[in-house]
């Protein structure tokens, strides 16, 4: 069983990237596991926090990541590249220094939004980020209007190239 360890990197109630995380499971191959990891609690990154002891939801996120075999990490693009959130996740995950459990992981990256663009600074520059982390990034998904692209008032993604692209992204790892 290979086990994935899925983020979203908005807050926002009503967030797209946090509906396509909650979509994976249905779309998982038969063999690949996604836990879900609720980042609302995660507090900013500070260094005066991470030290002998961390606050325990950094704690949890770094022994999911550690055991996780990769990680999915959806985010909203924001002034052409990653949200804050998304960043200060990987910035918990990076450390402590040189054993951070995000430093070589495989990953897949996400960016969905209601505008034209597809998320694709975002795909960009996560992609660069987590490649100077020493990880492989086996798939990148992104898709634009986003909005007409889920059954109303649900997460089930009715858009068959976006369900396509996940899937394969998920089966990639
Ligand atoms: C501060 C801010 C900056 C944004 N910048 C971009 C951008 O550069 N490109 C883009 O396509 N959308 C941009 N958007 C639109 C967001 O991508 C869109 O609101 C998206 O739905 C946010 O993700 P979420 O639905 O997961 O919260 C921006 C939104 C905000 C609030």
């Amino acid at each position: 069983m290979t086990t994935l360890l899925a983020f979203s990197g908005s807050l926002r109630a009503a967030s797209f990237n946090s509906r396509v995380i909650r979509a994976l499971p249905a779309l998982a191959p038969e063999g690949v596991s996604i836990v879900q990891f609720d980042v609302t609690d995660l507090p900013f990154y500070n260094q005066d926090l991470d030290g002998e002891t961390v606050p325990e939801v950094v704690a949890a996120l770094r022994t999911a990541v550690a055991e996780a075999d990769g990680v999915v990490i959806a985010s909203p693009e924001y002034n052409h590249s990653y949200s804050a959130v998304t960043k200060n996740i990987i910035d918990w995950a990076s450390r402590p220094l040189m054993q951070g459990p995000i430093l070589g992981k495989k990953s897949m990256v996400i960016a969905v939004g209601p505008g034209p663009g597809g998320g694709r600074h975002c795909l960009e520059d996560l992609g660069k980020l987590l490649g100077l982390l020493g990880g492989t990034v086996v798939a990148s998904v992104g898709a634009a209007k986003v909005h007409e692209k889920f059954a109303p008032d649900s997460d089930v993604i009715t858009d068959d190239e976006l369900a396509t692209d996940l899937s394969n992204g998920l089966a990639a790892f």
